[in-house]
């Protein structure tokens, strides 16, 4: 099998000759991404230095909450939450909206300020041993705020405050902001989210690494297969396998002929929450003083039944990344009732002709294609894409021009919000 994941550009529409026009800026992308210089670039040399200490008392303290509840909550929200849910979600079984893989059982809070989700949550796991987690850089997020109290009322009124804080575990700054200062009041256990590293490039830190090691995935071997990926851009021969400028550079080419819309398809349900982090680091990165691609997602071929029509006929505006799992975890065969078409086929294989049919007929009408191939859904290959996916994100951030890794238009809504509230 692959040791490594693999880019398809054959469909691209984008000719190797329209990439050399941003060749000279991507060596100064290239050379500013990896100098340390750079503000909020600490998740660049993580995988090849990261702090061992750190990772085994990550390990430890997993192992310790398996062992004390039946039921872990993660409580937060964008890059303090999407990147441990894409992790789990396409690594563990059972999912019901709420819960994730166990044991222990995973939920996730403080993603939403629905009052039925949490209503529904707080139902769910009554009679239940249970343990926190609540992970804010700032502290002061609202959506996690509200649940970590909602959700910590009840931890204290079950177990009172010292065990209650016993079943807390906090993920932020290590100084600044108010849950800082709790968790030192209350003694919580805690690990930190390291100062140069924003929340969308944070899951390789205690910020994924601690509820993905909960779920009982191997965390040594996602930050092998991350490692891999950092690794390539020490070696000229390997580098290739990669094509980290070689994507930002055809993302920015097809933004130029006018696709403005970016949109990652999977044919395996397990990778939705992944697409759904690939929104929020691309959204985010990239869509600032006017630019951007738009990031979407598609899961097919659900999504074919009502946005295959647009796609295959509709307004040419947008490019797609297909996400294709090569050898999924599981099979089965087609039945004899189900047809001389199809009987006898495996599920994987009928998936497989959706993959190559969609892409024919869109070839046909001129969309341009990009295909990633990952040979199969494990924590390796999982590092690999996501080293890969910032890499190509703080370098597309680059050349148009932006920085990849602030948000200030995040805050308009807020303080819209505070006055709404205000009243
Ligand atoms: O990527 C980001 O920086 C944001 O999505 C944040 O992670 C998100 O707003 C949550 O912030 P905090 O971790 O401060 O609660």
């Amino acid at each position: 099998m692959n040791r490594f994941i693999d880019l398809d550009f054959t469909r691209s529409l984008v000719e190797e000759k329209e990439l050399s026009r941003y060749e000279n800026q991507l060596k100064i992308s290239n050379a500013d991404l990896w100098s340390g210089r750079e503000a909020f670039t600490g998740w660049v040399n993580l995988p090849l230095s990261y702090d061992k200490d750190e990772v085994q008392r990550i390990k430890e303290t997993a192992e310790k909450i398996r062992k004390q509840c039946q039921v872990f909550i993660v409580i937060g929200i964008g890059g303090s939450y999407l990147g441990a849910r894409a992790v789990i979600n396409a690594l563990k079984t059972e999912e019901d909206g709420y819960r994730v893989g166990g044991p222990p059982e995973i939920y996730f809070a403080g993603q939403n300020l629905s009052g039925t989700y949490h209503s529904e949550l707080i139902e769910k796991i009554k009679g239940k041993d249970l343990c926190l987690c609540v992970i804010s850089k700032s502290g002061t997020t609202t959506e996690s705020s509200i649940a970590f109290s909602i959700l910590k009322d009840e931890v204290y009124k079950k177990y009172g405050r010292d065990e209650g804080n016993r079943r807390i575990y906090a993920i932020t700054d290590a100084e600044k902001g108010i849950l800082r200062e709790e968790t030192t009041r209350e003694g919580y256990d805690s690990f930190v989210v390291p100062d140069d590293i924003g929340g969308r490039y944070s899951v390789l830190t205690a910020v994924g690494l601690l509820p993905i090691a909960v779920a009982g995935i191997d965390i040594d071997k996602l930050l092998e297969g991350a490692a891999l990926a950092a690794e390539t851009r020490l070696s000229s021969k390997r580098q290739e396998r990669f094509y980290f400028s070689t994507l930002a550079a055809t993302r920015l080419a097809l933004l130029e002929k006018g696709k403005a819309i970016e949109i990652f398809e999977y044919y395996e349900p397990k990778l939705q929450y992944f697409a759904e982090w690939l929104k929020q680091l691309f959204g985010e990165s990239e869509g600032k003083n006017g630019k951007g691609i738009f990031p979407a997602a598609l899961q097919f071929s659900t999504d074919l039944h009502s946005m295959g029509q647009f796609l295959q006929e509709g307004n040419q505006i947008f490019f797609e990344m297909v996400l294709n799992v090569v050898n999924p975890q599981k099979d089965l065969i087609v039945p004899e009732s189900a047809g001389s078409l199809l009987a006898g086929k495996s599920m994987n294989a009928v998936n497989q002709a959706a993959v190559k049919g969609v892409m024919a007929a869109h070839e046909a009408v001129g969309v341009p294609i990009i295909k990633l191939d990952i040979p199969e859904l494990t924590p390796y290959y999982l590092g690999q894409m996501i080293y890969f996916f910032e890499t190509v994100c703080a370098l597309s951030g680059y050349l148009m021009g932006v920085n990849p890794f602030d948000q200030p238009g995040v805050e308009n809504y807020k303080s819209e919000m505070r006055k709404v509230l205000k009243g």
